[in-house]
């Protein structure tokens, strides 16, 4: 399956300034808040709604809310928390687990480090996010640990993907659903997303 690319012209606008390595930390910051939460809408389309009855002060109107569907968010640090205030922002009452990685740099393999989830993620339609799909290593490990305990309707999310990424996650985890705000060329010869945005975590948190 393709990845959902959310082509809307607010979020492309901010993923080019995202790109720009003229962007200071403040800025990239609040914008990957921002494109988060437009990816939030678009990846919580499927949520369910149930029919009730409200009294508006004119009358009384047959109108929907949200069905009971129980969420959770799970980034994986250091990076995927810049995405997470954006998305409670649109979702506050989901219910926020931690994945720990990083990428080694030599061999590009994932390290895991941290990992405390929900306990009841099982019954919990889980998003998990991360700004950066590069080889696709840390994704499938960060979805694998989130299936070890249980979940079974998982949605990845993320800023920028390479199609190694996207490849990699989608033959590992065919019934996960990929939302990205872009799709770029390739990757470097040192796992970078080409164009991408360099670094996410360093561009985050200010630590290159
Ligand atoms: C970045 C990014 C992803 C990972 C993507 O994290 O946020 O987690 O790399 O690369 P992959 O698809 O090749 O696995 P990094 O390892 O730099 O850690 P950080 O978030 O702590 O900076
Ligand atoms: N991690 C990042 O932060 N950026 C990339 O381009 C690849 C991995």
């Amino acid at each position: 399956m393709k990845p959902m690319i959310v082509d809307h012209p607010l979020l492309q606008h901010k993923i080019s300034i995202l790109r720009n390595k003229q962007t200071g930390t403040k800025e990239f910051r609040d914008l990957v808040g921002e494109v988060a939460s437009l990816l939030c809408y678009e990846a919580t389309r499927d949520l369910p709604t149930e029919e009730v009855e409200i009294e508006t002060p004119i009358t009384v109107a047959k109108t929907k809310v949200l069905a009971g569907r129980k969420l959770a968010l799970v980034p994986i640090l250091r990076a995927g928390m810049g995405m997470l205030d954006g998305m409670l922002s649109l979702i506050p009452a989901a219910k926020v687990g931690f994945i720990g990685l990083y990428r080694n740099e030599e061999t590009l393999e994932p390290v895991e480090y941290f990992c405390k989830l929900p306990v009841d993620i099982a019954e919990r339609d889980v998003l998990v996010l991360d700004p950066m799909l590069a080889t696709g290593g840390s994704a499938c490990d960060a979805v694998s640990m989130v299936k070890k305990r249980g979940a079974k309707r998982i949605k990845f999310i993320c800023l920028i993907a390479a199609p190694e990424g996207v490849e990699k996650l989608h033959n590992a985890h065919p019934d996960v659903d990929i939302y990205v705000g872009a799709l770029d060329e390739c990757l470097n010869e040192n796992g970078y997303i080409v164009p991408g945005l360099g670094d996410a975590g360093d561009r985050i948190y200010g630590t290159k």
